[in-house]
């Protein structure tokens, strides 16, 4: 197993590990690595990645420097080597949003998390990581995502998850693949928070899309988000009532 390493927008690196059994094209899975004066890192992912994914951050900086440890929910691919990552890393924090915290580090985390509110920014030092709470979206009641400031980065976590091994970045189409992925695994919790949630984050106008499974994209990004939250809308509408 192997890690790779793309530098998708300023020090901000895409950490891609590709598992060829998983799904039906296989299927990556991304942390992403800020490069700052108190260095983030974003997506635990599970346990057996954990010596691959160090290895990889190891190219970019000493691992012993990671200083924040986030993630969007509670599942084995975004926090499951937390308490890996917080021993290799003993300065570390491991920080989430508030219902986060409640439900689950405060009792499970080997270290006290430092709990972020909705909209409150964590200042790296060379780059700002703001926290924006989104809960359920894409699933899970602890859910949020980060959007990076200074580059324009959004980290969407498993929102436009696509199948297969594709580039690490892309300024083409997501919402196909990401619509294709929907129809087949069926992994977002769909209400009608859904799409204004996704436009929420269109409204920041981000650059780039650090994207969990799949593509990263650069460009203006706001326009996929839109048509993401279009789509959700359609399920939503489309769906039986009682
Ligand atoms: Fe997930
Ligand atoms: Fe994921």
């Amino acid at each position: 197993m192997e890690t790779r390493v793309d530098e998708i927008a300023e020090r901000i690196y895409r950490l891609s590990t590709f598992l060829p059994a998983v799904g039906p094209k296989g299927f990556t899975f991304n942390q992403f690595l800020v490069d700052a004066d108190q260095p983030l890192l974003f997506h635990c992912g599970q346990r057996s990645l954990f010596p691959a994914v160090s290895q990889a951050v190891a190219r970019v900086l000493d691992v012993r420097r990671l200083r924040w440890i986030a993630f969007s929910h509670i599942e084995a691919d975004e926090c499951g080597a937390l308490d890996e990552w917080l021993e290799t890393a003993p300065a570390a924090i491991v920080t989430h949003g508030a219902i986060g915290c409640a439900i689950w580090l405060n009792d499970q985390a080997p270290r006290p998390p430092r709990a972020l509110a909705d909209g409150e920014v964590l200042d790296l030092g060379g780059r700002r990581v703001r926290r924006l709470d989104t809960p359920h979206v894409p699933h899970c009641w602890d859910a949020g995502l980060l959007y990076e400031e200074i580059t324009g980065t959004l980290f969407t976590s498993d929102l436009f998850t696509h199948v297969g091994d594709p580039p690490p970045l892309t300024d083409g189409d997501l919402v196909g693949p990401a619509v294709a992925a929907e129809k087949h695994f069926g992994f977002t919790a769909v209400t009608p928070a859904t799409g204004a949630t996704i436009r929420r984050m269109a409204a920041l106008g981000p650059r780039t899309l650090a994207v969990m499974h799949g593509s990263s994209f650069s460009g203006d990004a706001a326009a996929p988000l839109e048509s993401l939250a279009g789509f959700y809308d359609d399920l939503l509408r489309a769906a039986p009532r009682r």
